[in-house]
């Protein structure tokens, strides 16, 4: 059998003590700054440190941890290498593309060439009419057609939903010449602005405190289909490698 570990980059910071995933240092500083989170660019998460010769197949994707709102202003990230904090500070974009960058590169010397390396590229959101906080919607039951996408997720475009774009063309830079590939999925999950849970989230109220849930997906569904082709990239990858 493969071993295979799907491993979200980036988890949250409730499981993490160091590295490349943010803790908290609650040191309360003078410039209305309440507390930072602390990423060490240069150092792996340690769940990471004993997995890397075991599997045969490693996913790796960024999930939707790094927003303005799980770090705002007065709670921010900082980035640190070698033990320092990096002059002049990098804002959450830029710190994502350092990091980013140090992963692929650790992935290339301390993973066996043997093993499949695929990076899940951004699962896109569909909010319309604002940010998910701004009473943003997604009640549909049409699919975006192509000529739409653009409009919808071009970042030069500045809509809700740009994040999954801006950060593929982030992981695209990071991974150039690696041997890590891409796992695709966001192009076609684009059109499926039909398939989030939206109004239905099964608990009273739901809407009124966090607003339509336009960024999960209904199952079945989209995903399911994002397992299908992963399936058959592994397959495929190893068929060839039999010859
Ligand atoms: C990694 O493996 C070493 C040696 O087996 C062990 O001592 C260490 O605790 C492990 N680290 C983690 C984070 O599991
Ligand atoms: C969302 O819509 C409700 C009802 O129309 C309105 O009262 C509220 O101010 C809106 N909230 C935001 C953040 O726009
Ligand atoms: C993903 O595929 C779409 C459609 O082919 C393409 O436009 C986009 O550039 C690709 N994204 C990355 C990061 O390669």
């Amino acid at each position: 059998m493969w071993q295979i570990l799907l491993y979200v980059a980036w988890l949250s910071c409730v499981y993490c003590y160091q590295t490349w995933l943010p803790v908290e240092n609650s040191e309360v500083r003078k410039d209305g700054i309440k507390g930072t989170y602390r990423v060490d660019v240069d150092i792996p998460a340690n769940d990471w440190i004993n997995v890397t010769k075991f599997y045969d197949v490693l996913i790796f994707n960024t999930g939707h941890w790094w927003d303005r709102y799980k770090f705002p202003k007065d709670t921010p990230l900082v980035f640190y290498k070698g033990g320092k904090p990096i002059e002049p500070p990098l804002d959450m974009h830029n710190g994502l593309k350092v990091v980013l960058k140090s992963i692929a590169s650790y992935i290339e010397r301390e993973v066996p060439r043997k093993t499949l390396k695929l990076w899940r590229t951004q699962s896109p959101r569909h909010f319309y009419g604002g940010e998910w906080d701004h009473n943003g919607s997604c009640v549909s039951d049409r699919r975006l057609e192509e000529h739409e996408l653009n409009s919808w997720f071009d970042p030069q475009f500045g809509g809700v939903n740009k994040e999954a774009r801006t950060v593929n063309l982030a992981i695209q830079e990071a991974l150039a010449g690696t041997e890590i590939q891409l796992l695709n999925l966001t192009y076609m999950s684009e059109f499926r602005a039909d398939a989030h849970p939206a109004i239905w989230l099964g608990k009273k109220d739901a809407v009124a405190v966090y607003g339509q849930d336009c960024m999960h997906w209904c199952l079945p569904g989209v995903p399911d289909t994002w397992v299908d082709i992963l399936a058959a990239q592994i397959m495929h990858h190893f068929k060839q490698e039999k010859g």
